[in-house]
This record gives C-alpha cells, sequence and structure tokens, in this order.
C-alpha cells in the first residue's frame, strides 16, 4: 500500500535536525555547558551529516525548569554566554551549511520576568496583571484555588499571591502562564521572533505549542495531564487548557512573519488524537509538529506500523511532512526506554532501585529502531548523546536532582535528569572531556567514558558511525522526499522508500530477500535477518 508519494521543495520536509541541550552539551569554563562550546563542537555536528540544530532555550533563566523559565526573552543566560556568542554561534552554524533552529516559550514566563514581577506589585484587576491568569480563590476567604486544574508536573496548577488572588501555571510555580487573549502578549511574541529572525535563525520550536488559550471561563477539569503522553483516555471531555480550537489563530498571525523570513516552526503538542494534532501543520500553520505517537509506541510490529501509516494519512490530508522522533530531554532515552518490560513512552525518569532496563536488548531495538526511523520519508530528529547510544542514568542521586516534577511530586516520579546528563567527549578525559576542569554539573554514571566521541571515532562499528553511514545513505538516496509503499508481513515491517527497501523485524527473525543486498544493517545480516533488527537493502 502506498503510504506517500514523493515530495520536493522546502528544506524542511525532510531536514535531519539535532537537538543540542545547551547545559549538557559541551563546557567551555566551570562544568556547565555554554554557546562557546556548541560553537566549538560544530564541525562535529556538520560532521554528523544533519541539516539544522535546534537549540533549547540558552535565554536568560533563573533556571527553575532549566531554561524553559524565561525571565528575558531577548539576552542569553550568563550561564551559556553573551548575545555576541549566540551571534557567532548562528554565523559559524550557517557557514557550515547548519540552520539553527531556537526555542520559543510562549506558554509562561519566569516568575522573575519583569512582567510578572510589574504584576505581582500592581493591585487586581490592573493591566500588568491582565498579562497572567490571576483570580480570585474559592472558599469563604478565597483560600481555595479557582479551579482544581493540576499541574503538570505535580501538585495544584495555581498559587496565591500576598493580597489574596491566585495565578495559573500549567508547569513549576515559577512559570505563570500567560495571558494569551490579551492583544499585548501577541504583539510582544510577534516582536520576539523577529528579533531572533534578524538574527539569523532559521525557525522556531515551540514549546508546549498546544497550551496558549484557554477556557476563559475556567471549568474545572477532573484529569491529570502527563507530561509525556498527554491524555490517553478518549472518554474524557476536552480539557480547557489544552489543544483548543482559538490557538491556532495564534499560529496563523506567526506563519505570516516566519514566512516573510523563509524560516520554518515546528510546534511540540502532546495531542493524543494524531488527527487534530495535524491541524498544527494545516498549510499556513506550523512547517512541522513532532509526531509524539511515534516516540510513544511500543516496540511492536503492528503498533509501528499502525503509527506509520496513520501519520502519513493524517499528514498527507493537510499537504504537511511527518516529523519523527524517538528522543528529546522530556523522556528516558531510547535504549534505555526500549530495554523495559514495557516499551513506549517509558517512565518520567528511573530510580537505581527501580527494575533495571536490559541495556544489552535496549540498544539493540534502539539501533533498530533510529534506521528505521531515518528511512522514513519526512523530517527526522535526533537528540544530543543519541548518535552515541547513551542511556538513561538510572543511578543518579536524588541530592543531584533538578527536575521540579521530581520535587513536585514528592520523589515520585525521579524526573528528567537521568536523560540531561553532560556528554562524554574524551574517554581519559576526568568528566568525559565535558569541561576543561573535569566539573560536570550533574554526575555522570559509571562506564560514561566508555560511550566517549574519541572512542567511537576510532571504531567503525560504533553507534556514532552506524548514525553518520545512515545520514549519509539517507541523504544519497533522498530517502527524506521518497514516496513509501507499505508491504509489510504479519511479523515483519517491509516498506520500499524510493530504491530502499527497509525491513524491520521484531521477536522473529526473517529472510533477506532473494535479489537484495544489505547495504546498512543494525546487526549483522547473513541470509538471515536476526530478531530485532533494521536492514535496508537495495537490488543486487
Ligand atoms: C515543554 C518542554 C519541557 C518543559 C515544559 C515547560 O514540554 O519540552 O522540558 O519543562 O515544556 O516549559
Amino acid at each position: 500500500m502506498i503510504l506517500t508519494h514523493p515530495s520536493s521543495g522546502e528544506w524542511w520536509r525532510s531536514a535531519v535536525i539535532y537537538q543540542i541541550y545547551p547545559r549538557f552539551f559541551k563546557s567551555t569554563t566551570n562544568g556547565v555547558g555554554d554557546l562557546p562550546g556548541i560553537t566549538s563542537k560544530l564541525p562535529y555536528i556538520s560532521s554528523l551529516g544533519v541539516d539544522a540544530v535546534w537549540i533549547s532555550p540558552f535565554y536568560t533563566s533563573p533556571q527553575k525548569d532549566h531554561g524553559y523559565d524565561v525571565s528575558n526573552y531577548r539576552d542569553i543566560d550568563p550561564l551559556f554566554g553573551s548575545l555576541n556568542d549566540a551571534t557567532e554561534l548562528i554565523q559559524k552554524a550557517n557557514e557550515l551549511g547548519i540552520k539553527v533552529i531556537v526555542d520559543l516559550v510562549p506558554n509562561h514566563t519566569s516568575d522573575q520576568h519583569v512582567w510578572f514581577q510589574e504584576a505581582l506589585n500592581s493591585p487586581k484587576g490592573s493591566e500588568p496583571r491582565n498579562r497572567y491568569w490571576f483570580r480570585e480563590g474559592r472558599g469563604e476567604n478565597g483560600e481555595l484555588p479557582p479551579t482544581n486544574w493540576r499541574s503538570v508536573f505535580g501538585g495544584p496548577a495555581w498559587t496565591r499571591v500576598e493580597d489574596g488572588q491566585w495565578y495559573l501555571h500549567l508547569f513549576d510555580s515559577s512559570q505563570p502562564d500567560l495571558n494569551w487573549e490579551n492583544p499585548e502578549v501577541r504583539e510582544e511574541f510577534e516582536s520576539i521572533l523577529r528579533f531572533w529572525l534578524d538574527r539569523g535563525v532559521s525557525g522556531f520550536r515551540v514549546d508546549v505549542a498546544h497550551g496558549l488559550m484557554k477556557d476563559p471561563e475556567l471549568p474545572d477539569w477532573d484529569h491529570d495531564w502527563a507530561m509525556v503522553s498527554g491524555l490517553d483516555d478518549d472518554s474524557v471531555s476536552a480539557p480547557p487548557m489544552w489543544d483548543r480550537d482559538s490557538v491556532h489563530e495564534i499560529y496563523r498571525s506567526w506563519r505570516t512573519i516566519v514566512d516573510s523570513y523563509e524560516a520554518m516552526m515546528c510546534a511540540e503538542a502532546w495531542v493524543h488524537d494524531d488527527a487534530r494534532r495535524s491541524l498544527y501543520v494545516r498549510p499556513d500553520e506550523f512547517q512541522q509538529c513532532f509526531n509524539f505517537s511515534f516516540l510513544s509506541s511500543p516496540w511492536s510490529k503492528d503498533s509501528l506500523q499502525n503509527v506509520i501509516a496513520r501519520s502519513y494519512e493524517v499528514n498527507n490530508g493537510v499537504g504537511a511532512p511527518t516529523t519523527w522522533v524517538f528522543n528529546n530531554h522530556d523522556v528516558v532515552r531510547l535504549p534505555s526506554r526500549m530495554g523495559l518490560e514495557r516499551t513506549g513512552k517509558g517512565p518520567n525518569g528511573i530510580y537505581a532501585t527501580d527494575p533495571q532496563p536490559d541495556f544489552e536488548l535496549g540498544t539493540r531495538r534502539a539501533q533498530a529502531a533510529q534506521l528505521l526511523m531515518l528511512a522514513l520519508p519526512g523530517s527526522a530528529y535526533l537528540y544530543n548523546g543519541e548518535e552515541l547510544g547513551l542511556p538513561e542514568h538510572t543511578s543518579l542521586p536524588d541530592e543531584a536532582r533538578q527536575d521540579p516534577t521530581f520535587f513536585r511530586t514528592k520523589g515520585e516520579e525521579a524526573g528528567r535528569d537521568g536523560c540531561r546528563v553532560p556528554l562524554p567527549w574524551v574517554s581519559a578525559e576526568p568528566g568525559a572531556g565535558f569541561s576543561p576542569t573535569g566539573e560536570t554539573w550533574l554526575p555522570q554514571p559509571d562506564g560514561w567514558n566508555g560511550f566517549a566521541v574519541d572512542v567511537q571515532e576510532a571504531d567503525p562499528d560504533s553507534s556514532l558511525n552506524f548514525v553518520r553511514k545512515a545520514l549519509a545513505l539517507r541523504s544519497q538516496n533522498g530517502l527524506g522526499t521518497s514516496g513509501i509503499d507499505d508491504q509489510s508481513t504479519d511479523t515483519t515491517l517491509d516498506y520500499l522508500v524510493g530504491d530502499i527497501r527497509v525491513i524491520t523485524t521484531f521477536d522473529d527473525e526473517a529472510d533477506r530477500p532473494e535479489g537484495w543486498r544489505v547495504v546498512l544493517s543494525s546487526t549483522p545480516v547473513t541470509d538471515t535477518i536476526g530478531t530485532d533488527t533494521t536492514a535496508w537493502l537495495v537490488r543486487d
């Protein structure tokens, strides 16, 4: 069955985009990653064969949620460098043919943002308060929150201020939600978009794109919204704070700005329903929207086949490419997730006392999954360290944890620190060469040095060289823009993508088809393709 036809044109339709989390990528100073660190590694990034980088927030921020709490959208946090460092990074990346996408965080500001400080110091009902969601509480003396909404990070979504009013925060209390009904908020963000476009960025990854509009009546809602899964129960009434129809109007107006710079936008929208998610990539809105159904799929032939077919179906319906992704800074790293008893979106972090992933099995599946993803027409995102096959850190001491989910759930969830460990660059150096002093802001697990880039560069069979080969072949064969035909069997995924046949096995081995030879595979293939393997084949 033909799932999609070849596409051409805009670069983002087939781009491979590498996510960089500045804090743990490379430090040039004291053990916290920084922008000069990223700039120093541009040749490495270029050697991977990616088209663009997406850089997680580097703006001025108290770092309560690792930069997703922005206090100044037009400057760089001193932890990471200066505006000049950012300009230099963008220019040097562009010189190497790498586009730069920056993160935009429009749902909330930091509580240290000048707007929120002004709101706190202004009376009830004032204009500064109207940039956020301030409300009176319920109960006799307003001592109860205005609604029963829960924060995504755990606990109530409202915090009370001195004069008795409450403000809304769908995430941490240090991240007050902006009121997008207010035209001033809209104007401010349009100006922020232009600020960064004028500095040469090629696009934006838009944080919590499904959350900006709230039902202004603020009705109660009796459900929790998980960070990673969204809402899994279709019988639940539409949430008053997520995926509201009115949110799309914002993106239509952004699109006209972004188009005038020939830039793009990618939505982070944890919308469970694939058809509703595709609305974000209608022709006059986002160019891309992360395919979180794919990321959340269990490692099973039927599940992946269905997700892939459904993704093409809904996105073809609006003329958009699909944006494949398995990893980011919010989920357990893939080799660990794939080595758990239950594969799929995984838990929110893993403790040393939890059942530990089977790393060998997880790695085998993760490489098969990666090679499947990189064959699929559309765009694909890789998360820094994914090319090294890094596992999740599952034995972090609690004292080291920083994720607000760990604190707000009172330790019920370990949180996301385990996928944010400083990267290993040089095996023989302290801190695996992450910083000149050997310091790392988060401890690295035992064995981390063995994953270092220098070790993997020297090993033709390393995960790093495997990803490089895959990206080179993907590009040579135009896989990102090819048509795809699904000829899967009951046990095995089998796609024809342009001239490349892509076979993925699960619990059962498969025969290598006659007349086809392997050009790349995630485990060695003879006449048989072993279990949990992806192979790319061409006609003999
Ligand atoms: C997004 C980010 C996540 C952050 C949250 C609040 O989901 O990916 O890291 O904590 O938004 O900004």
